[in-house]
């Protein structure tokens, strides 16, 4: 059996992936990262950042609200104290990047270039400082131009991180003109929760973001979309918890997936969901993930 994906001509032993922001240096002691296709490292913007008041993670019914407002320490401390020992796990490592406004991006990519990372994935779900807080991932002349400007100095994967958007054919499209090597979506979905008592929000900042099995059927839904409008390879992300949530993108026609909130639940979760890949396929006799995908009966 040959678990194995492909994102240009960078090879992964299986799909599943760890999602930015959601494992810490615990979870990489708790965890055989080695035995999952990748890990991908936190967003980092150029200068550090504290982030939002506290309280940062709010649990709903079905998942989290998180508003941790992108706290790291600055790409230089990032690619100095912290990435070493994550490059020392012997997985593949993908660097997150969060620019504050268009050209921090480049900036962001240029530090990543000679560190033993894989690739980039650019978060284009952060809002531009300079443009008054429009996120930049909804225009798709800037998404291309950031993608382009990220391209022209990296020799390392490109990945477009999209927000999550119902009609993505032209954020797509720019992304891919860009010249991204695949697109990975959903980041989380904006959300509130209020507290009838106090009268406030029970996240710090102004308001957070929705992640976790609740966010499940939407990440599908822009997933399909996201697929049926782009030649890139497309990662799926949110709401992953089993292995059958894994597949359900994969069926769609995702190239690999990656998994946030269910770190928070139980580090392993990965590896639980690589060995329940590998289980299902043996039971059903699949050979790799391409015979899996024939059996989809949607349109693509
Ligand atoms: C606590 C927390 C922190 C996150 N930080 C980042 C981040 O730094 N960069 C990013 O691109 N996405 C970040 N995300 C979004 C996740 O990578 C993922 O796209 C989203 O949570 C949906 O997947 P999930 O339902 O499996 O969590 C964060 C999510 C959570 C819950």
């Amino acid at each position: 059996m040959d678990l194995s994906s492909k994102i240009r001509d960078v090879k992964f032993k299986n799909p599943v992936l760890l999602a930015s922001g959601c494992f810490g240096r615990d979870t990489l002691r708790f965890t055989d990262v080695s035995e999952l296709g990748g890990v991908i490292t936190k967003s980092v913007t150029l200068k550090p950042r504290e982030g939002n008041p506290p309280p940062r993670i709010f649990e709903t019914p079905c998942g989290v609200i998180n508003s941790i407002g992108l706290a790291n320490p600055g790409v230089d401390g990032f690619v100095s104290d912290e990435l070493p020992e994550i490059l020392f796990c012997d997985t593949n490592v993908i660097a997150s990047i969060a620019g504050e406004d268009i050209a921090e991006y480049t900036e962001l990519a240029r530090a990543f270039e000679q560190t033993g990372v894989l690739g980039i994935e650019v978060n284009l779900s952060c809002p531009n400082v300079e443009k008054g807080g429009l996120v930049f991932g909804k225009h798709p002349g800037t998404v291309r131009k950031i993608i382009e400007d990220v391209r022209s100095i990296s020799s390392k994967l490109v990945i477009a991180k999209l927000p999550p958007l119902f009609e993505n054919k032209a954020i797509v499209s720019a992304a891919e003109d860009g010249g991204a090597d695949a697109i990975s979506l959903i980041n989380t979905i904006p959300a509130l929760a209020l507290n009838i008592d106090t009268g406030e929000l029970e996240i710090g900042g102004v308001g957070g973001g929705l992640s976790g099995p609740a966010i499940k059927p939407v990440a599908l839904y822009c997933v399909y979309n996201a697929i049926k409008n782009t030649n890139l390879p497309v990662i799926g992300v949110g709401g992953i918890m089993t292995a059958k949530d894994a597949l359900e993108f994969l069926l769609l026609g995702a190239s690999m997936v990656e998994i946030g909130t269910g770190v928070l639940v139980d580090p392993k979760i990965g590896n639980k969901v690589v060995k329940g890949i590998e289980e299902y396929f043996k039971k059903e006799g699949i050979k790799n993930i391409a015979e899996f995908q024939r059996r989809s009966r949607l349109e693509l």
